[in-house]
């Protein structure tokens, strides 16, 4: 997969993991380590999948509708993907916190609907990625999101709702809201920078 790794600065310190929205790519979340944690290493990945041209981390049937075997399939080989770069690497799994904004937070958020891989995970302008599923324990996740309360892509009560159910397998979330829309904006960024501290 086309990846950007930068090692982190200490022992101790985390490896974001970021995942850009449609139509990005692996520099666009990059400038947000020195934000986050300046002592942070990074790993960014390139989704594979191409929407005229715009890469995106899994295929969707119409906006907002997600291709639910092409998410499977996509996620399955992130997380291959991720488990041989910490093997080469020589990192453990869990020290990677996915940062993933729009389709980079759907992607992420599904990963943790699989398995729980992470401790910490920042999903910014998330959607539910999918319904009727049984979610792995995650009493030992947390979880930041970073929503918009007029975003028309992710509406609040679908922020409800995925925050529901991440609390219902045991992860504790704090939600930000924003008035922005579906845009990424300094006080989210500044308020997951907080949050990482606590
Ligand atoms: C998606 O995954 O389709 C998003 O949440 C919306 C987008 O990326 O534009």
């Amino acid at each position: 997969m086309i990846h950007l790794y930068q090692a982190p600065k200490t022992a101790d310190a985390p490896i974001f993991l970021f995942l850009h929205g449609t139509g990005g790519t692996e520099q666009d979340l990059v400038g947000l380590v020195s934000l986050l944690d300046s002592e942070a290493g990074y790993l960014s990945v390139r989704g594979e999948v191409s929407e005229n041209g715009m890469p995106r981390f899994f295929k969707r049937l119409a906006e907002g509708v997600f291709d639910e075997e092409d998410l499977a399939l996509r996620t399955a080989r992130l997380i291959q993907f991720l488990r041989d770069q910490a093997a080469e690497r020589g990192f453990d799994l869990d020290r990677l916190i996915p940062v993933g904004y729009s389709n980079g937070a759907n992607i992420a958020a599904n990963m943790l609907f699989e398995e729980a891989l992470f401790k910490q995970a920042i999903l910014l302008h998330p959607m539910v990625p999918r319904r009727g599923v049984t979610l792995p324990d995650l009493s030992d996740v947390r979880v930041f999101i970073g929503v918009g309360s007029n975003d028309p892509i992710c509406p609040a009560q679908e922020t409800e709702e995925l925050s529901a159910l991440l609390k219902q397998a045991g992860a504790s979330v704090d939600v930000t809201w924003s008035n922005h829309g579906h845009q990424l904006v300094m006080p989210t960024i500044e308020a997951a920078t907080d949050w990482l501290k606590h």
